[in-house]
């Protein structure tokens, strides 16, 4: 069985539609010269007033757009109605995404979002027809007290309750470590490759070993393009999720050269 690395820009709050334009104008100038085989799967998640903009610029040039797919940093699990604020899986896909952010910890933090939303969300999306990328991650103080593994299974197990196999086996699961994510300070690569090997484990007792060695599995939390190839090496590490080096096209395309340069699918 082998996974597609992905590299995915998660842009979060940043960027005017100009800059965003600028921005991923500037990516997909750097995968042309690329094949669609050879590039991981890229993906960008810009703010949603920016997403008809970058899916102009994804669609303009033919098949060279195809290598960039677009995500919605966020989703409401109904479809339509009074929901003042929110936006659909319906309307993420009329606006060119094919992928979800989903359970991102500044979500979870700020916005109060729950193991049972973040259910919902991964529901909706796949049955919309497209990719949920499901985070999780623990705080400094549950690394310190010892229960990382047993949160982070926790989260798994929720988000993927009432999944089937193949939807399981086709979504994508970030695992950031929160004390990691804008601080500079990375996880050890050796550590973040065990945290996401019980990840896997755990998809595996929810569903089955099939499952379990599809599905891709990033690290997120710091990535920046010279510590990609060292993540990218190791064994259960399938991509990255890119905050901050995602922000500037030369460190974010140096992590996609520098992921092609170690990447063999794994
Ligand atoms: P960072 O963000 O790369 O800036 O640490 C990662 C994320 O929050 O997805």
């Amino acid at each position: 069985m082998s996974r597609k690395p992905i590299i995915a820009g998660n842009w979060k709050m940043n960027l005017l539609k100009s800059q965003a334009k600028d921005l991923f104008e500037g990516i997909k100038d750097f995968v042309k010269d690329y094949s669609a085989q050879e590039l991981p799967t890229v993906v960008i998640a810009p703010v949603f007033t920016s997403l008809s903009v970058v899916d102009t610029v994804a669609c303009n040039c033919g098949c060279e757009g195809n290598k960039i797919s677009i995500a919605g940093q966020n989703c409401h699990w109904e479809n339509s109605g009074a929901f003042t604020g929110e936006v659909s899986v319906e309307m993420l896909k009329d606006a060119g995404c094919s992928y979800v952010i989903i359970g991102h910890s500044e979500r979870r933090q700020y916005f109060s979002e729950t193991d049972e939303m973040i259910n919902k969300k991964a529901k909706a999306i796949l049955a919309g027809g497209l990719t949920p990328i499901i985070c999780c991650g623990e705080t400094l103080e549950q690394r310190e007290a010892g229960v990382t593994d047993s949160h982070i299974a926790s989260q798994i197990r929720a988000a993927l309750e009432g999944l089937t196999n193949d939807q399981i086996a086709s979504s994508v699961i970030a695992y950031e470590p929160i004390w990691a994510i804008g601080t500079g300070k990375t996880c050890d690569s050796d550590e973040a490759n065990r945290v996401i090997s019980m990840i896997r484990k755990t998809v595996e007792e929810v569903s089955s070993s099939d499952a379990a060695n599809s599905i891709r599995i990033l690290y997120g939390g710091s990535v920046k393009p010279n510590t990609i190839a060292e993540q990218m090496s190791k064994s259960d590490i399938d991509g990255a999720l890119v905050g901050g080096a995602s922000l500037k096209a030369d460190s974010f395309n140096e992590i996609i050269a520098n992921t092609m340069k170690v990447a063999i699918a794994k």
